[in-house]
């Protein structure tokens, strides 16, 4: 099979299959083209439906083991794709990302201790800390004219010297689609270490970074006081399956969390998550390629679509990730004039305050689909902040 732009093209209909994207959008906004929570309209590589399928065709379903190959299949992909190391006995299973990040907050803070995140960013950092009654203290990246974003280390610094005990980074970042060099990680890194205070890398978008930019792993520079949080669910669409992985080369902060998981009652184990994971892990590459050259294109369309439709809006540079984020602070709209705005139009994308107080009269728009939605999305946008 190839999985060229016809491929991608095509898309699929996805109606009518408990789809939060499609479904649950439009039991609450009706008829609208959904381009917000980040999942996108393709198929998931073949391989995963033949491995689902071969597993379902045996008759019960019974308690399953995580084995040595599933663990063989996060190490051999993180190598081929992101020139990484991994041992075996790094890796813990764990339903999904979000679920790790609360686990991690509970097993290495206390109660009231500061948690650092770079707002505006994935609004469920900034819930998990609330959840788990610590405290939040964010670091707002810096931005500029042309609405890209910088890690703002004089603030992170300050939170430190306020006692903050966890860091929470987005790398690549959602919604500021920033693929962070070597340099910065290095330099966070290195601040950290001043202050002792370990850091959750959620690398869910590790696979999501446009040439010539390049990926780099946060375990590449240090091992020491990181866990790094991978999963196959964005990059092949299978978040349905509820599975992910921590990577922690620090045995006492994989210590702490692994006794954390088990205190929460955590457990991995799902027959076709892992037999789904594994099949994309393994055999997705070729799907993925395309995907990306796919991707690359679309970023380029949003881009001048952007020009042309909207002039007063900035979409920051998309470096990384199938998720566009629009400053459209020029049309004088808040997030909830946005949102009726928007959905009256036709189209639903994710409010920015999602991510943050300072996503006030943001937009992000999810480009991981057919790209006449995109196409769409944007007209409908338009009418949205003129009509
Ligand atoms: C940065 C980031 N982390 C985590 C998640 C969710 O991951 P999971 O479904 O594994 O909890 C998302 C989903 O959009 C995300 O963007």
């Amino acid at each position: 099979m190839k999985f060229d732009h016809e491929y991608f093209d095509a898309g699929l209909y996805r109606m009518g299959t408990r789809c939060e994207k499609w479904d649950e959008a439009r039991k609450e906004n009706g008829d609208v083209l959904p381009l917000w929570v980040a999942d996108m309209d393709f198929p998931s590589p073949p391989a995963v439906q033949e491995a689902i399928l071969r597993r379902a065709g045996h008759p019960t379903f019974g308690y399953t083991g995580v084995e040595d190959d599933d663990y063989q299949a996060v190490i051999d992909f993180w190598q081929r794709r992101h020139d990484l190391e991994i041992e075996a006995e790094w890796l813990t299973m764990m339903p999904c990302v979000v679920t790790g990040i609360k686990c991690a907050i509970l097993a290495l803070t206390q109660p009231g201790d500061g948690v650092i995140i770079q707002s505006p960013v994935y609004g469920p950092f900034r819930m998990s800390v609330a959840a788990t009654g610590r405290t939040l203290m964010d670091a707002p990246m810096t931005r500029d004219a042309n609405g890209r974003y910088d890690m703002d280390l004089a603030a992170v610094e300050a939170r430190l010297q306020q006692g903050a005990k966890l860091m929470i980074l987005c790398s690549p970042h959602n919604p500021a689609s920033r693929a962070w060099t070597k340099e910065e990680l290095t330099a966070l890194i290195d601040l950290l270490a001043k202050y002792n205070v370990p850091l959750v890398s959620d690398e869910i978008h590790a696979d999501f970074v446009y040439a010539p930019g390049k990926f780099v792993p946060t375990l590449a520079i240090s091992r020491k006081n990181v866990l790094s949080f991978c999963a196959a669910s964005k990059t092949f669409n299978l978040a349905g399956l509820q599975q992910a992985t921590c990577i922690c080369p620090d045995e006492t902060i994989r210590g702490a969390f692994r006794a954390q998981m088990a205190k929460s009652g955590v457990t991995c184990g799902n027959i076709f998550a892992l037999e789904g994971t594994r099949a994309a892990y393994n055999e997705g590459d070729a799907w993925l390629d395309g995907l990306m050259d796919y991707l690359d294109g679309s970023r380029k369309y949003l881009a001048a679509l952007v020009e042309e439709y909207l002039p007063k809006a900035i979409l920051t540079p998309m470096e990384a990730t199938y998720l566009g984020w629009l400053d459209l602070r020029a049309y004088g709209f808040n997030d909830e004039q946005l949102r009726e705005r928007t959905v009256a139009a036709g189209v639903q994308f994710t409010g920015g305050k999602f991510f943050g107080d300072n996503g006030d009269g943001f937009l992000r728009i999810n480009i991981g689909c057919p790209r006449h939605y995109i196409a769409e999305g944007i007209i409908r946008l338009k009418k949205a902040l003129e009509g």
